[in-house]
């Protein structure tokens, strides 16, 4: 995947595709312009959504946002192949999906294959699964009395939610939490490990690629 015609890339090129607020992507910009992800690029954002502040997160950053709206296709096949032809034009590496609410079609994992990946808003394998984005799953887990939460990043595979768990950070529950407080609370979290993940996924990248 990394390897160029005359020698290896010592940088890895990533796309995050997101569709809503975009705090993950902020999250990831500013690892990368600290050193915190090392040997990385964010090299294109994608959004299916206009609205979402992503698009405008990259532009502030001089980061390629491209808007890819799922009306203009006939299927998400012929969406994903639209996408994968973007994905490819950019050289991208790795995908890093952010609040990207589509399904991700089989064509593109196989061309992707264990190079997606995906932050949960809980721990998997607990709360995930079809249905279960945004606040539905915080609600879920405040239903449900646990003690503790988290997130998840992951390997993305046919099976939703399902992949390889690559890294978990958790947070406490306390009896007056609602769904939102409990929200904010994950997210916190999720700034801090989507980067160490990523950054642990590229040196390991690298490392296989020597
Ligand atoms: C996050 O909670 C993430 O875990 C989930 O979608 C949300 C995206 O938030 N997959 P943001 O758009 O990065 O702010």
């Amino acid at each position: 995947m990394l390897q160029e015609m005359d020698g290896y890339k010592n940088s890895a090129s990533l796309a995050v595709l997101a569709s809503g607020n975009g705090s993950n992507l902020k999250a990831l910009i500013k690892s990368i312009k600290s050193g915190d992800v090392a040997n990385a690029n964010i090299s294109l954002v994608i959004s299916n959504k206009k609205e979402s502040k992503a698009l405008t997160i990259a532009k502030d950053a001089e980061i390629p946002a491209v808007l890819l709206e799922r009306n203009l296709f006939n299927s998400d096949e012929e969406y994903d192949f639209s996408l994968l032809n973007k994905l490819k034009e950019f050289n991208i590496d790795v995908v890093l999906l952010a609040g990207y609410l589509r399904i991700i079609t089989a064509p593109f994992l196989k061309a992707y294959e264990n190079r997606i990946l995906n932050i949960h808003p809980s721990l998997l394998p607990d709360f995930g699964g079809k249905g279960m984005y945004g606040m539905k799953v915080h609600q879920a887990v405040i239903n449900s009395k646990a003690e503790k939460s988290g997130c998840t990043v992951h390997l993305v595979t046919e099976e939703i939610d399902g992949g390889e768990v690559l890294a978990q950070a958790c947070v406490s529950i306390t009896p007056d939490d609602t769904a939102e407080i409990l929200a904010a609370k994950v997210l916190k979290e999720e700034h801090k490990l989507y980067p160490r993940a990523v950054n642990n996924f590229i040196s390991n990248l690298m490392l296989n690629n020597r």
